[in-house]
């Protein structure tokens, strides 16, 4: 195939990949907390305007700034000590004033940003809070926790397509205003909302598989191009904590905040860095983004291949089948033995297939493995074999075999063994392609 070919290929498939996401996400919400060290970077206003396009396809966008750095500044203008414990701050009513001009002056620049971008946002004081008061000893003074978020407001600005801004500030009945944490706000905030994703943006970002320590629900995970974890469940979150005590305290708070905000219902967590360009985009609108994501429930499944998948299926192929790794499968093909075949699916995006076709005797045939390029060495293409190893059993399986001309290294891992065209079943003999010399694999 031409290389400019090649090129509109990929580029149509990835167009039909945004379009895809876009219908699916299209009414859900999304709630960010933006760390307020990216609001002096020169990729912030790119941040925003791709904050603004995905408003603009419909996504219901809230945010809530970190302020962490902003009161840090204005304590120091002012000589006021600032002090943490277990990475909380002790607010004292002094500077009390300070921490909420600081956190109200943060929301007012990222209002001010999505207004250069058309967007109508709006700040609002709908937390209630209350004194944290003294814990084990420590007296957090005018630092407070989350009593309740008036959200029927909320719902009506998302509705009129208002973007809210939550600055990290709650007041209590008679009016007293307390800090709060701005990662526990945008956590809390998925016990009140139906939350489709809630992001956790700042300089770092997503948490990079180098020098980290995995366990046995770790060893193999799905990696994104810059070598940073694409997606953990609960339990791998868990693994990774434990594991890793060397994670910076904002990642563990991240990490933690994650699972909880996704048994608060979130269905998606992402951790992810404001400053490389686009890679909210990547995240939301590709199955590997650009961060790392935690996720509550079914992220990925196997299940039998439905017609839809079918143009997938044969996507995934094409490029093995160009290499003489597959042999050339139509549309028709794969129809007329639809149920054979199963797909990997992630987030419902096809990502891996394969098939079991029965012949006489009790004999059948694993074909059509693929995995697509970026979910290589994820254990997609060992799910898939396994799930049609279960099959076959299910089936009273008495021989399975399979034909490869570069995978049989792979295949002898599940215990298949060398064979001859001997081992095949006859129709399958009569149609052995001698020029394409595949060898023949056997499991009995
Ligand atoms: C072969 C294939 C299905 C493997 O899928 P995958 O999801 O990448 O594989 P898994 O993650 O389950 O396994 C990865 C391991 O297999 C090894 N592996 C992958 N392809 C291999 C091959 N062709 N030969 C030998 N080993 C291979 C990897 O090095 C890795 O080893 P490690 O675990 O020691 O690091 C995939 O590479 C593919 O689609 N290949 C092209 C199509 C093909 O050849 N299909 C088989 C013919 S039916």
């Amino acid at each position: 195939m031409p290389a400019h070919n090649k090129t509109y290929n990929s580029l149509a498939s990835a167009i039909r990949e945004v379009f895809s996401y876009i219908s699916r996400f299209k009414g859900q919400l999304f709630v960010l907390k933006i760390e307020d060290t990216l609001l002096d970077n020169p990729a912030f206003p790119v941040l925003i305007r791709d904050i603004a396009q995905l408003h603009s396809v419909g996504i219901k966008i809230l945010i809530v700034p970190g302020t962490r750095n902003s009161i840090d500044r204005q304590l120091r203008t002012y000589e006021l000590d600032s002090s943490f414990n277990n990475g909380i701050r002790l607010t004292s009513q002094e500077a009390l004033p300070l921490v909420e001009q600081a956190s109200l002056g943060a929301a007012q620049r990222i209002l001010s940003y999505l207004t250069a971008n058309g967007i109508n946002g709006i700040q609002g004081n709908w937390v209630q809070a209350r004194s944290l008061g003294v814990v084990n000893g420590v007296d957090y003074m005018r630092t407070g926790k989350i009593e309740r978020i008036d959200c029927s407001i909320i719902e009506k600005l998302l509705e009129e397509e208002f973007i809210p801004i939550l600055p990290p500030i709650g007041w209590n009945k008679l009016g007293h205003a307390y800090n709060i944490s701005s990662t526990e706000l945008a956590t809390e905030l998925c016990k009140y909302l139906t939350v489709g994703k809630l992001f956790f943006i700042g300089e770092k970002g997503g948490i990079q598989t180098q020098g980290l320590t995995r366990g046995k629900l770790t060893k193999k995970l799905v990696l994104s191009n810059h070598g940073l974890i694409s997606a953990l469940d609960i339990q791998q979150t868990l693994e990774i904590l434990k594991n890793n005590p060397q994670l910076s305290h904002a990642q563990r708070d991240y990490l933690e905040n994650a699972i909880k905000a996704c048994k608060n219902g979130a269905k998606r967590v992402h951790l992810l860095s404001g400053i490389a360009q686009g890679s909210i985009l990547q995240e939301v609108f590709s199955s590997r983004g650009n961060g790392t994501m935690v996720y509550a429930n079914e992220y990925w499944n196997l299940r039998p291949a439905t017609i839809e998948d079918i143009p997938d299926m044969l996507r995934i192929m094409q490029s093995y089948v160009e290499r003489g790794l597959l042999i050339s499968r139509s549309q028709e093909d794969i129809e007329a033995k639809l149920g054979d075949y199963v797909v990997y699916a992630v987030d419902n995006a096809i990502h891996g297939c394969g098939a079991l076709h029965a012949f006489k005797n009790h004999s059948f045939e694993i074909a059509g493995i693929a995995v697509g390029a970026n979910y290589h060495d994820a254990g997609v293409g060992e799910a898939v074999v396994n799930f049609l190893l279960e099959k076959a059993k299910s089936k009273k399986a008495k021989k399975l075999f399979l034909l490869t001309t570069q995978a049989s290294d792979w295949f002898y891992t599940f215990n298949f063994k060398d064979g001859t065209a001997e081992d095949l079943p006859k129709e399958k003999r009569d149609s052995y392609d001698k020029a394409r010399n595949s060898k023949v694999l056997v499991l009995r």
